[in-house]
């Protein structure tokens, strides 16, 4: 399989929680490498235009609320089929329904506090990690 390249958020719930090492040996344990990464407490600007997908969801207000409440870590992770890699070890959105093991089963809080963020398709990836790094700060 090609090695590929994700977006993932360790969102604000993680970083009060001093959890940003847990959250990032998990995903290195699932065969995932940190090629870039940030800690940043984002705009409401940032954070509404990247999840502008979502700007008709009834929960979008709380969302971006929630995003901008603390700090997050931005990264870029690279490994074989990475999206699909992350996305597995992540666990499904709701932490209610994920399965045992995954950082979403193990840490998060709720569907809104859910610990990560990782995108949803190698398309999305490139969206992502774009409005967040510049191409030389993607380092291997
Ligand atoms: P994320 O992968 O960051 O993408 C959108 C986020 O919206 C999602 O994770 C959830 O944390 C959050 N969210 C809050 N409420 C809901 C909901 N009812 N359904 C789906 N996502 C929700």
């Amino acid at each position: 399989m090609a090695v590929t390249r994700t977006f993932s958020i360790i969102k604000p719930d993680a970083t009060k929680r001093n959890l940003t090492g847990a959250v990032t040996k998990m995903l290195e344990d699932a065969g995932l490498r940190v090629v870039a990464s940030k800690r940043i407490h984002m705009t409401r600007d940032q954070a509404e235009g990247f999840y502008a997908v979502h700007k008709d969801r009834p929960f979008f207000g709380e969302l971006v609320d929630f995003m901008i409440s603390g700090p997050v870590v931005v990264q870029v992770l690279e490994g074989e089929g990475a999206m699909q890699r992350n996305r597995d070890i992540m666990g499904a959105t709701n932490p209610k329904d994920a399965a045992p093991g995954t950082i979403r089963a193990e840490l998060a809080e709720s569907i809104e506090a859910n610990t990560v963020h990782g995108s949803d398709s190698d398309e999305n990836a490139a969206i992502e990690i774009a409005y967040f790094f510049k191409p030389e700060e993607l380092v291997g």
